[in-house]
């Protein structure tokens, strides 16, 4: 079973390792790598040591000022343009990758999707259900993580230890649904989980040492919490660098046997 976190809101940089799951030096392709959590990942797994290379994917790199200092200051760190919905771009980006001819050991999907400026907005209601907007999370939040493993599955190692890790979001589970509303992101994101569930089934068929997760990262100091988590105490909300780093932990924690599960930032095991 993977253990308990609680690692301490400070312990982004130089604190030690949080990987020592893998035996050689790995190369991680994080997507959503521009911004949130998925930058925080990029930035704590820049400070592991056993850490060989870094594809940092997001819609547009050019834009992504923080991710390109950091990549600057760093040469494992290579941004990519990644676009979960686009598969055009998926496969460049998946060719990028496997010209360097090196086993993607690590890939952890941060895209996501809850509001977009002057456009998507969580339904508290039924009567605010639209259409572009189900479709909008469903490709995003649903068909993005799937549509990336499509791509890159190929990269995975067949023998060693691979992860491949979404962030999906406790809201997607169905079981744990108590308050409705967020028909579009809890649909997609529960569409995602069934994904991510038959994917591991599938990839365990060819790679023996795959850990395939959907995962939970807590509430989250990000663009895509901010107009929601008025009523989330303080000492429950947390920053990315701490959700980086907690979801790390986990995920070095989890073996063969946790393959095709659904996990939160502490370890727990949350019911479909
Ligand atoms: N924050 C929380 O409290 C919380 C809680 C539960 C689950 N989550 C999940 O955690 C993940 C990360 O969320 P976050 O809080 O870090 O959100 P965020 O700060 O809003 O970042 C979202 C990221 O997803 C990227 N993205 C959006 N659409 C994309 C697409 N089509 N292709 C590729 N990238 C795309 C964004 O890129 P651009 O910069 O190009 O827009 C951005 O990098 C999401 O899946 C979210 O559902 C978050």
């Amino acid at each position: 079973m993977p253990m308990s976190v609680n690692a301490p809101e400070s312990s982004a940089q130089g604190l030690g390792s949080v990987l020592s799951s893998f035996e050689r030096p790995i190369t991680v392709l994080v997507t959503g790598a521009s911004r949130g959590v998925g930058l925080a990942f990029v930035r704590r797994l820049a400070a592991e040591p056993g850490v060989r290379r870094i594809w940092a994917g997001c819609r547009n790199p050019a834009a992504a000022a923080e991710l390109a200092a950091l990549a600057e200051a760093d040469d494992r760190i290579r941004p990519l343009g990644v676009d979960v919905t686009d598969e055009a771009r998926l496969a460049s980006a998946a060719r990028s990758v496997a010209m360097e001819a090196e086993p993607l050991d690590m890939v952890i999907n941060c895209a996501g999707v809850l509001h977009e400026p002057e456009g998507m907005q969580p339904e508290r209601r039924l009567a605010e259900v639209r259409a572009d907007w189900l479709m909008r999370s469903f490709a995003v939040n649903g068909a993005g993580p799937l549509l990336l493993a499509r791509h890159f599955e190929a990269l995975l190692p067949r023998r060693e230890r691979a992860v491949f890790a979404s962030l999906s979001a406790r809201v997607g589970s169905i079981s744990d649904n108590r308050l409705g509303g967020w028909y579009a992101y809890r649909g997609a994101k529960a569409a995602q989980n069934m994904f991510m569930k038959t994917l591991s089934i599938e990839l365990a068929r060819r790679a023996r040492g795959i850990v395939c997760v959907a995962l939970h990262p807590g509430t989250t100091r990000t663009d895509l919490s901010e107009p929601f988590r008025g009523s989330v105490p303080e000492d429950k909300l947390f920053s990315p660098e701490r959700a980086a780093e907690q979801l790390l932990r986990v995920l070095d924690g989890l073996g063969s046997s946790e393959n095709g599960g659904f996990y939160a930032w502490n370890g727990e095991k949350i019911p479909w």
